[in-house]
């Protein structure tokens, strides 16, 4: 898990490659202005690992509805576990590991200095669209919380990963932090980029880096 300096989270997907969100990058292109902080919970730790972006590739056909991946190039790789993706709707199932340093609550604007992570529950997308209807890209989206709200992603954790263990109990990231309405609202779930969907796009782009 990285923080982004336009305050974002992302995941090591190669050692030299941060799975992250589109909606939190500008567009494709050679890019120098990405700080990515990894190896640290606290922000301001002195142990933090601290690597500029050099490249962004956003998702083709990226248009703020669904879609909502990219892959960031580092300057130099960091020697940290990377985090697999998803390559079959298997996992998209369970209960998921959330993480990052956004806002405790919504309309906080802050964020926090130190990661912060919960446990939410797959919510199916007939579900989901009880809220969002046809808002929700349902074969590129998956949508996660409790339906009592109170837990949730929300504003700045956007593009880190949603996970959880495979059944060789290996960590496996299923979703990217996309959107929602407001955040830990009752009835009203996290949705998040459905990763398995794009694995094979995500593996070309990352190629092609
Ligand atoms: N779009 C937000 C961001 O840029 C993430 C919102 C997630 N919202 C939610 N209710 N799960 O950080």
């Amino acid at each position: 898990m990285v923080h982004l300096s336009m305050g974002c989270g992302g995941a090591l997907y190669k050692k030299d490659v941060v799975l992250t969100a589109a909606h939190c990058m500008s567009g494709s292109g050679n890019n120098t202005s990405i700080t990515v902080t990894a190896g640290v919970n606290d922000l301001n730790s002195s142990a933090a690992i601290k690597v500029k972006s050099k490249k962004v590739k956003v998702a083709p056909g990226y248009n703020g509805n669904g879609k909502d991946w990219a892959l960031i190039k580092l300057a130099r790789p960091i020697d940290k576990p990377t985090l697999k993706i998803a390559t079959t709707a298997q996992y998209n199932r369970g209960t998921f590991t959330i993480a990052g340093w956004g806002d405790t609550e919504e309309g906080a604007n802050t964020g926090t200095t130190k990661l912060r992570k919960a446990s939410v529950p797959f919510v199916a997308d007939r579900v989901c669209k009880r809220h969002y209807g046809n808002r929700l890209v349902s074969k590129e989206e998956l949508c996660a919380g409790w339906q009592s709200g109170g837990i949730d992603t929300c504003q700045g954790d956007s593009g880190g990963p949603m996970f959880r263990k495979d059944d060789a109990g290996k960590f496996i990231q299923v979703g990217i932090v996309s959107w929602g309405d407001g955040c830990a609202r009752a009835g009203v779930p996290g949705v998040y980029t459905e990763v398995s969907h794009f694995a094979s796009d995500i593996a070309r782009a990352a190629a092609a880096l």
